[in-house]
């Protein structure tokens, strides 16, 4: 029987200093703060400054993790980065991310699975730790979704955001991670993508988001459902069971419909997506820490993260805090 888990012993986050409202939009863009709110629930985004990085954003979202869980970057054994908008095709920003903070040796590496590049994380470096190889571990979702999106295509550029958020796992005898449940289907692929890619010198495709927004829709409402019923069969835990649930946030009424099929009230459930838009792999880190620090989150609940994304991509994690 197993008896090596891992607990989040520390959160972290970080927004850029630019905000973008929904009125900065409506100058650029035809669209109107009303049909941005009513449709999303968003009401504004943070934007990186010229030159900020993902993994600037990840070091900012990483020194704060380390602080709240107590230990030194030096003391980290594994460093998994989720993002969809590295600094560069190589090296992966987990290996700039080490470097920017001072360590060396550790594996790093960078998970894609977009907006459920988070969970694939965690559930990444959870999945090390269970092996009893490592103590402490980094697991960090940044992305700079400002850079990939068409500011002139309204049906996009409203609805994303730039940040990171962080956390720290250690290795313990009683699980914090209680389970994980990761899925794919590269038959969507073109439901949500950036086509362009790097080839004999130059960019070839465009290397802009696009989306079908409504096909992203219906998917994700399903995939969330199906979700919330894997992760508590899997534990043997009924709906009641959960203090908090943590979804990615891309869409107010998706999360209202997962909180629905829960049984949860909205007071239940952390929602950043009206502050935050969606920030594709750093939008769950983001949340957590914001619940954890004000001190929603607390010792001993039960907290359910869930994500959908580009791929197609979906994944959720039940974590004991
Ligand atoms: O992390 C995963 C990534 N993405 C998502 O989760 C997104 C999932 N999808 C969604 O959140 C929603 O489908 C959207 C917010 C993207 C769209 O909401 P909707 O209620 O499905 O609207 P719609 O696509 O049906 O568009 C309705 C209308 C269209 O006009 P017509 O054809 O009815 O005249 C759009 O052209 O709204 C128009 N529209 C806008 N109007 C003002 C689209 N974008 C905008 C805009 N401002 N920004």
């Amino acid at each position: 029987m197993n008896s090596t888990y891992s607990r989040i012993v520390g959160t972290g986050s970080y927004l850029p200093k630019k905000v973008l409202t929904n009125r900065d939009l409506e100058l650029a863009v035809d669209t109107t703060d009303e049909w941005i709110y009513t449709r999303t629930g968003i009401r504004q985004r943070h934007i990186a400054a010229d030159g900020e990085k993902t993994s600037d954003l990840a070091l900012e979202a990483s020194r704060s993790a380390l602080r709240a869980a107590g230990i030194a970057a030096g003391d980290l054994d594994l460093i998994v980065m989720a993002t969809t908008t590295p600094d560069m095709v190589f090296p992966s920003t987990a290996c700039l991310l080490q470097a920017k903070l001072g360590v060396r040796n550790c594996p790093a590496f960078d998970v894609q699975a977009v907006c459920s590049g988070f969970v694939y994380g965690l559930s990444t470096a959870d999945s090390f730790m269970r092996t009893g190889q490592y103590r402490n571990a980094l697991v960090v979702g940044a992305e700079t979704y400002s850079r990939i999106l068409d500011w002139s295509d309204r049906s996009t550029c409203v609805l994303f955001g730039d940040g990171a958020g962080a956390v720290v796992l250690r290795r313990d005898s009683t699980p914090g991670i209680l389970s994980s449940h990761l899925h794919a289907d590269g038959s969507y692929a073109n439901l949500l993508t950036v086509p362009g890619t790097v080839a004999g010198g130059k960019v070839s495709g465009r290397p802009l988001l696009q989306m079908d927004g409504g096909g992203v829709f219906k998917f994700a409402v399903k995939a969330m459902d199906d979700l919330v019923e894997e992760a508590l069969a899997a534990n043997g835990m009924q709906k009641s069971d959960i203090d908090w649930l943590v979804p990615h946030q891309a869409n107010i009424r998706i999360i209202q419909a997962s909180a629905k099929k829960l049984g949860l009230s909205m007071e239940k459930v952390v929602v950043t997506v009206d502050r935050h838009a969606n920030t594709s792999a750093a939008s769950i880190p983001l949340a957590l820490d914001e619940a954890v620090r004000d001190g929603r989150i607390r010792t001993g609940q039960h907290v359910l993260l869930e994500a959908v994304g580009g791929g197609f991509t979906w994944g959720a994690a039940l974590v004991k805090w």
